[in-house]
């Protein structure tokens, strides 16, 4: 089924929706974009969301597109006329066409894009097994605290965990230390602290690792952000990983490792299921 989209200020068929040759998110990669859940037909923590995006523009001086100050209602208009009650919502926003080269010169007119589509949630055994995840051999970029639309670090990784038959791959920063998952951030328990790589880990400032940090203070749970290293992931009584789409997933293995003795921890168990309860509040 052709899904409908949203590009510039229009509704219009994915297949009438295409960009230019030139656009500079093509080109280079020069842009941004944002992955959000939708609970039936509502979008959790869309405002967050918004906010990280225009905090990553402004980095990249791109002006944000005047139809971003919209997204709420467009993202809800396309929530309806694609039937989606529970899915998944992109943003996309470029520095679009400009002049040939890096500098990319008279790129005045920003590209935003977006689309939602249904989803199933993620399959019920990744969460009663837990995953698979490997460290992977690729290190990060620079501009990893930017939900960049280059993502080739992550892709290579992700084969690699694919390669190697787990599920997932943990990205080391420029320094060695832990830094992420592929497309989700990390969360460690060490005799029952919480443990998170700090932000200046060079890492995506993840709304549902937001969420988690706070749902975890109000239960009173010691946590954590600090450089993390390798080694604690190797001495780590639970892991687990967050992201908009799949939550709060458990990590029962690493590498040729159990966690947990293969089975998602109690503080684990006890986040997954206060944010589920969260997102009830507050999405649904
Ligand atoms: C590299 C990376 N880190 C972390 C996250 C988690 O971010 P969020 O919780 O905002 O979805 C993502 C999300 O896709 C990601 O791509």
């Amino acid at each position: 089924m052709s899904l409908t989209v949203y590009r510039d200020g229009k509704f219009m068929s994915e297949e009438r929706a295409a960009v230019s040759p030139f656009d500079r998110g093509l080109l280079y990669g020069d842009g941004l974009f944002e992955t959000l859940r939708c609970y039936e037909g509502k979008f959790f923590r869309l405002d967050a969301h918004v906010e990280r995006l225009r905090r990553g523009l402004e980095t990249l001086g791109i002006t944000p597109p005047a139809a971003l100050q919209e997204i709420g209602p467009v993202l809800r208009e396309l929530a309806n006329l694609n039937y989606v009650a529970n899915g998944v919502a992109r943003i996309v926003v470029t520095r679009g066409v400009g002049e040939f080269g890096l500098l990319g010169r008279f790129a005045e007119q920003p590209m935003l894009l977006a689309a939602c589509w249904p989803q199933p949630p993620p399959p019920g055994r990744r969460y009663e097994a837990g995953i698979q995840v490997i460290i992977a051999h690729h290190r990060l970029s620079g501009c990893a605290g930017l939900k960049s639309l280059n993502y080739l670090p992550q892709i290579l990784a992700r084969r690699e965990a694919e390669a190697a038959g787990a599920d997932d791959a943990i990205l080391l920063n420029t320094h060695g230390h832990v830094a992420e998952a592929t497309s989700s951030n990390v969360f460690l328990v060490r005799d029952r602290e919480l443990i998170t790589p700090a932000l200046e880990a060079e890492i995506l400032p993840g709304i549902t690792r937001a969420a988690v940090l706070e749902l975890a203070r109000a239960e009173k749970l010691p946590v954590v952000e600090r450089v993390v290293h390798q080694n604690d992931l190797f001495h780590a009584d639970e892991i687990f990983l967050t992201n908009s789409v799949a939550e709060v997933t458990p990590v029962t293995r690493l590498g040729g490792h159990w966690v947990h003795l293969g089975q998602p921890g109690p503080i684990t168990r006890e986040m997954m299921r206060a944010y589920g309860a969260l997102v009830g509040r507050e999405a649904k």
